[in-house]
This record gives C-alpha cells, structure tokens and sequence, in this order.
C-alpha cells in the first residue's frame, strides 16, 4: 500500500515537473549563462534572434555555428555547437521558445 502511495507520488512529481519546463529545460541548461529572453547579453536576446531570423537560420546556427555565423552578419563566432547535447526533439522545442519571443515592433 504505502509503495504504491509512493510511485505514485513519484509519477505525478516528476509529469508536474516536466509539464512547467519541458519549453525552457534546454534554455535553462544550455543557454541562459549567454542568452537572456529579451536583454541583450553576452549573445542577442532571443527576442532579436526571433524577429530577424527563420526557423531554418536558428537551428543551423545552434546545430553548426561555425558555418552560419558569416552569414548571420557576425565576424567570428565564439558559440559553442549543441549538436551532440541536443536531441532533436529538443532543438525544436528550443527553436520554438526562441521564436515565441517574436514581437511585431
Ligand atoms: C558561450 C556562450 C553561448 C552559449 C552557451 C550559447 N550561445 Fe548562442 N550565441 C552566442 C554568441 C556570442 C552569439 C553571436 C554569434 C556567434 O558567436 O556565433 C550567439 C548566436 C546565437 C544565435 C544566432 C543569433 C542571430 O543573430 O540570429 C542563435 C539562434 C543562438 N545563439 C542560440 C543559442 C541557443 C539555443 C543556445 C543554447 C542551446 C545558445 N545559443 C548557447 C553565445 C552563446
């Protein structure tokens, strides 16, 4: 009885925890120590990134930016490539929470 209380606990923790982040997991870890959402830090903010950028420029430069940085308008490219740390379940949801930033102005 108590065992089954307890996995249960388990399984409702853990899908609250994953349901609030499952967006921003991978920003939290992985990009947030340069990228901010709207202000600008040691990268563009993601709100820059998505009102000038397509879906396509956004994932080639996190994947390989190394080959897009020229022409992304940068003269060198200090960003480290997430091909191996991410899947690509995860580089879609990352490219998504970058554009919902998107602001017409
Ligand atoms: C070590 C710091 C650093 C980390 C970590 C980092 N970035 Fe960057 N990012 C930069 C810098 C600096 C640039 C400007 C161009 C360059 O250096 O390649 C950039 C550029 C970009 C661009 C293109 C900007 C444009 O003008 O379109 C995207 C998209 C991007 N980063 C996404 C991410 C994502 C997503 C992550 C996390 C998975 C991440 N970055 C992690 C520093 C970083």
């Amino acid at each position: 009885m108590c065992f089954i209380i307890r996995v249960s606990l388990v399984i409702i923790l853990y899908a609250t925890a994953s349901a609030n982040s499952v967006d921003n997991k991978v920003f939290k870890e992985y990009c947030w120590g340069c990228h901010h959402e709207t202000s600008l830090a040691f990268g563009p903010s993601f709100q820059e990134i998505a009102n000038k950028r397509t879906v396509g420029e956004i994932k080639g430069h996190i994947i390989a930016p190394k080959s897009t940085y020229k022409q992304l308008g940068y003269k060198r490219s200090v960003m480290p490539s997430f091909k191996d740390k991410l899947t690509l379940q995860e580089l879609d949801e990352v490219t998504n929470f970058i554009l919902s930033f998107k602001k017409e102005d």
